[in-house]
């Protein structure tokens, strides 16, 4: 169903695609090539005729150890740039699946491979899972997205311990924070777990879940519009006359 990739292995069971990350002997970094081959992928995976999309990673060791650290070292601020829109472009991409997606996380999700990971609707974890945004200790800071959607999910304050410590979770401690959505004991299950899980989604309306995937990821543009729309109504207008003139304001109880 979609392009036969170097670093990138795919299939389909039941509508439900699967796409690995096939670099396991860098524990499935993401080096230029890997982003690129991602964001063809995402490109041909947006009007595949699929009912949900897995990602995970090849191998038992990790999901994705984090962006290629030998690829970034040399990388000028021009090329550091259009690396993390690069990186960034490939989260959004997962965001605007229209079908749900579970990232699996089985070992490491470090760095960009945690980013990727937060970029899906949810993560399966298993046992073995270890997530962190390490960047600090290399003298980097997370640069796909990934402070912007720790913090949505597990709130500022935690985001900053987190990025600032560059620690290390447990699959547990993930799931207490509402990371990971479950817990499954090895590799095999997680994926035969969300496999199975996607069985109650796919009886619903896809088109309703795709609308309500797109309403939850437009916050941001919901939240424009709706600020612009009430600008000059008559309970603007009279909210903000009565506190420039120091009187209490009168509104008429209408609801747009
Ligand atoms: N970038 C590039 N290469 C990476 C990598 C990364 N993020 N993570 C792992 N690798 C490579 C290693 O260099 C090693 O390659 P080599 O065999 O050619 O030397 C291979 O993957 C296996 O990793 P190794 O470090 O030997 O495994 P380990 O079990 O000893 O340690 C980790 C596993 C995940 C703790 C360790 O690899 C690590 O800390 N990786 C970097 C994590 C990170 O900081 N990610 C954020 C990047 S911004």
């Amino acid at each position: 169903m979609i392009s036969n990739f170097e670093t990138l292995s795919f299939s389909v069971s039941d509508d439900i695609g699967t796409l690995v990350i096939n670099r396991p002997d860098k524990l499935n970094a993401l080096n230029i090539q890997v982003l690129r081959e991602l964001k063809g992928a995402l490109t041909e995976l947006k009007t595949a005729p699929l009912k949900g999309l897995i990602l995970t990673g090849e191998g038992e060791k990790a999901f994705i150890a984090g962006a290629d650290i030998a690829e970034m070292k040399p990388l000028e601020t021009g090329e550091a740039l259009a690396f993390s829109e690069l990186g960034q472009l490939v989260t959004l991409a997962f965001e605007a699946l229209p079908y749900p997606t579970i990232a699996c996380v089985n070992g490491f999700a470090l760095g960009g491979g945690f980013e990727m990971a937060l970029s899906c609707d949810f993560i399966f974890a298993s046992k073995n899972a270890v997530f962190g945004l390490p960047e600090v200790k290399l003298g980097l800071i997370p640069g796909f997205g990934g402070t912007q959607r720790l913090m949505k999910i597990v709130g500022e304050r935690r985001a900053r311990e987190l990025i600032f410590s560059g620690r290390n979770i447990t699959s547990d401690e993930a799931k207490i924070l509402g990371i990971a959505l479950d817990i499954f004991a090895d590799k095999a299950q997680l994926l035969a777990e969300a496999q199975n899980w996607f069985k109650t989604t796919s009886k619903n309306s896809l088109m309703a879940i795709a609308k309500a995937k797109f309403v939850l990821g437009q916050g941001m543009i919901e939240e424009r519009k709706a600020f612009a729309d009430i600008f000059q109504t008559e309970d603007m207008i009279e909210g903000t006359s009565a506190f420039i003139e120091k009187r209490k304001a009168q509104f008429k109880g209408k609801i747009l």
